[in-house]
C-alpha cells in the first residue's frame, strides 16, 4: 500500500485522548453492558470520556458484546484478561490502559449511580481533592435492598478496615469512586491488588493520606446476572488486610498457606485417630492414609483460598495435585533431615521439630508458588 492510499483510508486527524476513563470490571455481565453504555452516554454528554470494560474472559461472552459496541464508538473499549480473576487487579489494568487524567470505578450491573459521575468529575477538577467516593453511609446515601445480614457484614468489614484506612472515610467498602491519575500513579506499585476492595487498597498504599470527599448515593439493585460476592471475597479481604499490615515482612499468601497447613495437621490427626484408634488399622496404615488425605486437603484448600485468583480446574487440578504431593514429599524429607540434624546437635526436640516445620513450610510455599500456582512474574 502506498502513502496516498493510506491517507485515503485514514481520513481522521489525531483526536485528543479522553479526560475521564470509566473503568468497569466485569465477569458475566453481558446482559448489562448495552444498557450501561447508553446510560453513560446520557450522563456524560458534553464530557470527554471513555469506558474501559476489563473482562476476565467471562464465559457468557461479555467481552464480545463490549467489542461489538466499540466498533461503532471509539469511547467503548475492552481489555480482556485470560487465565486471571479479580476485581481490583482488573481495575488496575484498566487504569494502566488509558491516557485519561481521571479514573472512575463502578460496577457493571448498574448498582452504582452513573448520574453522579459529572459531579464527581467537577469536584476533582476544582482541585484540592485526590479522590471522590460514592458513599452509602453518609447522609443521603443508602444500601438499598440489602438484607440485614449483608448490612451487618458490610459494617463489620468497614470496622476492620479502620486498621489501614482513615476513620473519616464513612464507606471504605465502596466500589464506586473517582480519582486523579496522580494518586493512582503514586500508589500503583504498592497496591496488593487482591480481591474486591480496591478503595481500601488505595488508601492503605498511598504514600500520603489521600484528600478525599464523599458523596451519597443509593446502592441500587442489580439489573441482570448475579453477584460474585461470596465467602471467597471475604477471605480475599482478610488477605488484603494481612498484606497491608504485615506484607512488608511476610507475604499474605504465605500467611494463608501457613493457616491452611495448620488446618491440615488437624485433618491429619482426625484421620489418624479414625483409622488407628477407632478402626484399628496398623499405625503405619493410619499414618499413611492421614498423610495422603491431609496433603490432598491442603492442596484443595490452598487452591480455593490461597490462590483463589489462579484456581486450577479440570485436569490441571489433577496435574497440580501430583506436583503438590511431589513437592510436599521433598518438604517432608527436608523437614526430617533438618530436625534430626538439630536434634543430634543440640539435643532439644521441640525447637528441632519447629525448625524442621519452618524449613518444610517455606520450601512447600516457594516451590508450589513456582511450579503449581505460577503468577506471571514482574520483570
Ligand atoms: N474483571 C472482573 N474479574 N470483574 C469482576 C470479578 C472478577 O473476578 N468479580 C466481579 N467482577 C465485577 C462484576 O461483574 C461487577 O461488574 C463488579 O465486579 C462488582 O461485582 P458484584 O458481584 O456486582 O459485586 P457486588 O455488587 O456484590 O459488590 C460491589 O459493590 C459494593 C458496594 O459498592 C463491589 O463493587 C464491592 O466491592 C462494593 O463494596
Ligand atoms: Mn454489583
Amino acid at each position: 500500500m502506498n502513502n496516498s492510499n493510506l491517507a485515503d483510508d485514514c481520513t481522521d486527524g489525531p483526536a485528543p485522548g479522553p479526560d475521564l476513563a470509566v473503568i468497569i470490571p466485569t465477569f458475566n455481565e453481558s446482559d448489562n453492558v448495552r444498557e450501561l453504555i447508553e446510560r453513560l452516554k446520557q450522563s456524560l454528554a458534553g464530557c470527554s470520556w471513555e469506558v474501559i470494560f476489563v473482562d476476565d474472559d467471562s464465559p457468557d461472552g461479555t467481552a464480545g458484546v463490549v467489542r461489538e459496541m466499540g466498533r461503532n464508538d471509539v469511547r467503548v473499549r475492552c481489555v480482556q484478561r485470560i487465565g486471571r480473576r479479580g476485581l481490583s487487579s482488573a481495575c488496575v489494568e484498566g487504569m494502566l490502559a488509558t491516557t485519561a487524567a481521571y479514573f472512575a470505578v463502578m460496577d457493571g450491573d448498574m448498582q452504582h449511580d452513573e448520574r453522579l459521575l459529572p459531579q464527581m468529575l467537577g469536584m476533582l477538577r476544582a482541585g484540592g481533592t485526590d479522590i471522590v467516593v460514592g458513599s452509602r453511609y453518609t447522609r443521603g446515601g443508602a444500601v438499598g435492598e440489602w438484607d440485614a445480614k449483608r448490612v451487618e457484614i458490610s459494617r463489620f468489614a468497614t470496622r476492620l478496615s479502620r486498621a489501614v484506612v482513615p476513620a473519616g472515610l464513612a464507606d471504605p467498602m465502596s466500589g464506586f469512586f473517582m480519582l486523579r491519575r496522580e494518586l493512582f500513579e503514586a500508589s500503583v506499585r504498592k497496591l496488593s491488588g487482591i480481591g474486591f476492595k480496591l478503595l481500601v487498597d488505595l488508601f492503605a498504599s498511598a504514600p500520603q493520606p489521600p484528600k478525599f470527599k464523599e458523596i451519597p448515593y443509593e446502592f441500587r439493585s442489580r439489573r441482570a446476572g448475579s453477584s460474585k460476592l461470596d465467602s471467597a471475597v471475604a477471605w480475599d479481604y482478610g488477605l488484603l488486610l494481612i498484606d497491608k499490615l504485615v506484607g512488608r515482612f511476610l507475604p499474605a499468601r504465605f500467611v494463608a498457606f501457613a493457616v491452611v497447613g495448620v488446618l491440615g495437621i488437624a485433618v491429619h490427626f482426625l484421620v489418624l485417630i479414625l483409622a488407628f484408634r477407632v478402626l484399628h488399622y496398623s499405625f503405619s496404615v493410619g499414618q499413611g492414609a492421614a498423610t495422603g488425605i491431609a496433603m490432598t486437603f491442603n492442596y484443595w484448600l490452598n487452591n480455593i483460598v490461597t490462590y483463589s485468583d489462579m484456581r486450577l480446574r479440570g485436569w490441571r487440578w489433577l496435574r497440580g495435585w501430583m506436583w503438590f504431593v511431589a513437592v510436599c514429599s521433598i518438604g517432608a524429607v527436608a523437614n526430617i533431615g533438618v530436625a534430626s540434624y538439630l536434634f543430634r546437635w543440640r539435643g532439644v526436640w521441640v525447637p528441632a521439630a519447629l525448625a524442621g516445620i519452618v524449613v518444610s513450610s517455606v520450601w512447600n510455599f516457594v516451590a508450589t508458588s513456582i511450579f503449581i500456582w505460577a503468577k506471571p512474574r514482574r520483570a
